[in-house]
């Protein structure tokens, strides 16, 4: 993934920039490029391949320059070349950016620009930038940048240098983060506070909208809306890992508490109430193709199956499209048919899933329409796809995956309001379910506040050697994640059972060793889902009970309970498996599991 660092500074920038590129290798990447200001000019080196070779050229790099800017970059539009490497240069050559994230709209940008006379020498989406800041300088580079942040749809972490101005480097964010590091007389910026650590423990991270203008004493920083907008300076530890868990003990609790932010960023400009319905750039569907699909095949593996799962049952409620679920890797194999006008929807945290990819592009030789829905701008599956929509979740470190699979139900909920408004949902039910979304970060907030109580459950539970977790409806794949997460990271055995397939076969297994997870959220089944937990209590089965907030109706069948805020059916899979993320990572926690890199597992499968 694409790594950004600038620097300006009393200090020759030449090798603080690339050992700045070289902290970022682990990021992935497939190209390298620098720019520097000398003399009063931009003097740029960029390369296809690996960031050793920048090093066997830095005697050629200016040791008298001292502001410039670096990248890696992971090709997403346009191939890993030299000339598609950042960074990009305007017309002028007096503007140089670097570019983390995907301009979902650069091609009419582009060819609006080219119209204008501009020129320009890559594919990338990312250059477009360099000649919209061209178009709007005037002398004033953030009053150019609010220009420029208000026509680019999607995500972007920039840094910037101008010739004219040496001594300064400037950046901007949305979507895809940026932080400035603040030294003695030396300022620094980048897409990842690792590559900052070692000169200084002081960062200002940039939020979503915000400009930052530094020069070697100061760092100014202000918004769309703002002049100027105050940041808390924050002094971080310089040991990296303490740093990337924020102060968590692991990497998956920080990243289930990361669940408010996450849910917001998920559908943070995407909720268009004016129309009643969701706004997702980078679908490259107009409304008559997506009116056209006459059915849904959603592809995935793992957590992201499960989501899947979710995926078709939305799609069937809120868009009346016939939607079918497979195993990317059944579907890879099977030579399946693909009834015309199927649009197919591969699902992926990594986007690099070996499975998944390859299902993609199964998909795509039989002449199906392919959308993903990815957590990783730029990754493999974003480029496979060419369309899609991503979580924007934020990295996700931790081998279970917690944050990007409620994101990926939001985005699931987003792209079924928004065929189904086309498709004849009502203006109530689409205005009803975004009002149901923008509620989501609060509610799950709520359920946060009371992991305690999920603790106290995993104290009482933490020695039994097999679960059952089952459920109904849409929270049948809910059981299907809750049994995932527990037995991926405490080695546990646990199995996920539609609840009424209790009574064909698997109930024999219940006993007072078998504790049963029953995910009882208020709905139009809840009864019948009380009919099959009776069933257990009858044979002495343990149960920890998921209800609805106030509702008692479980109370008497249930040992441990826990309640979660009322939802819309169709949103309650994102609030109650909460509580079933904390579980699993407490139960891990007493029976000293490695919960962040469980055995045997990798966070990106990709190999078959
Ligand atoms: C989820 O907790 C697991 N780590 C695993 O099942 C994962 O969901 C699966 O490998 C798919 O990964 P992806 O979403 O990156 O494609």
């Amino acid at each position: 993934m694409c790594g950004i660092v600038g620097y300006t500074g009393r200090r020759s920038c030449a090798k603080i920039l690339l050992e700045g590129l070289k902290s970022l290798e682990y990021r992935g990447y497939d190209s390298w490029g620098f720019s520097f200001i000398k003399d009063n000019h931009l003097l740029t080196i960029k390369r296809a391949g690996k960031i050793s070779e920048a090093e066997n050229l830095i005697d050629s790099f200016p040791h008298d320059s001292f502001t410039g800017i670096a990248h890696t970059r992971w090709a997403t539009h346009g191939s890993p070349d030299h000339i598609n490497a950042h960074p990009h240069l305007d017309c002028t050559s007096e503007i140089a950016i670097v570019h983390n994230g995907i301009i979902e709209n650069y091609s009419l940008l582009k060819s609006v620009l080219e119209k204008e006379g501009h020129t320009f020498k890559s594919d990338t989406d990312s250059e477009v930038i360099a000649h919209l800041l061209e178009k709007y300088y005037r002398g004033d580079m953030i009053e150019a940048l609010k220009e420029t942040m208000l026509r680019l749809v999607g995500t972007f972490g920039l840094a910037i240098i101008c010739s004219r101005e040496p001594g300064v480097v400037y950046g901007a964010r949305r979507g895809s983060p940026l932080v400035v590091g603040i030294g003695e007389k030396e300022m620094f910026l980048s897409s990842d506070v690792n590559a900052l650590v070692v000169h200084t423990r002081k960062v200002v991270y940039v939020d979503d909208d915000e400009i930052v203008r530094v020069t070697p004493t100061s760092f100014e920083i202000s918004s769309l809306e703002k002049e100027k907008v105050e940041k808390k300076i924050f002094t971080v530890s310089f040991s990296k890992a303490s740093l990337e868990k924020g102060g968590f003990p692991h990497f998956m609790l920080k990243e289930i508490f990361e669940q408010p932010e996450s849910l917001r960023n998920a559908f943070r400009g995407r909720l268009d109430y004016k129309r009643a319905t969701a706004k997702l750039g980078g679908l490259e569907l107009t409304d008559s193709e997506l009116l056209a699909v006459r059915g849904i095949k959603l592809v995935a593996c793992g957590t992201s199956w499960h989501a899947a799962i979710i995926g078709k049952y939305l799609f069937e409620e809120l868009s009346s499209i016939p939607a079918e679920v497979e195993y990317a890797s059944e579907f890879r194999y099977r030579d399946p048919v693909i009834p015309k006008d199927t649009l197919v929807i591969a699902i992926s945290q990594s986007g690099e899933t070996a499975d998944t990819l390859a299902a993609i592009k199964e998909a795509k030789k039989k002449g199906a329409k392919v959308l993903g829905i990815c957590n990783v701008v730029g990754s493999s599956m974003a480029r496979e796809c060419g369309r899609g929509v991503y979580l924007h979740a934020g990295p996700e470190i931790g081998v279970a995956s917690t944050k990007a699979f409620t994101s990926q139900l939001l985005v699931l909920t987003l792209l079924a309001v928004l065929i189904g408004r086309i498709r004849g949902m009502s203006r109530r039910d689409g205005l009803m379910a975004l009002n149901a979304i923008e509620a989501l970060p609060s509610q799950v907030n709520r359920i946060l506040k009371r992991a305690g109580r999920v603790e106290e459950i995993a104290n009482l539970t933490w020695k039994y050697n097999n679960f059952l977790y089952v459920g109904r409806g849409y929270q049948y794949p809910v059981a299907l994640e809750g049994a995932l997460k527990l037995k991926e990271i405490s080695y546990v055995h646990a199995e996920g059972i539609q609840a009424a397939e209790l009574k064909h076969g698997p109930i024999a297994l219940i006993d007072e060793n078998m504790p049963t997870v029953v995910l009882a959220p208020e709905s139009y089944i809840l009864d019948k889902v009380k009919s099959n937990v009776a069933e257990i209590k009858a044979r002495k089965g343990r149960i920890i009970s998921v209800v609805t907030e106030a509702n008692r109706e479980m109370d008497e069948l249930s040992d441990f309970k826990f309640s979660v805020p009322p939802a819309p059916h169709f949103l309650t899979p994102i609030l109650s498996v909460v509580p079933l993320q904390l579980l699993a990572y407490y139960i891990a926690v007493l029976r000293g599991c490695d919960v962040d890199k469980p055995r045997n597992l990798a966070k990106s499968v990709t190999v078959e």
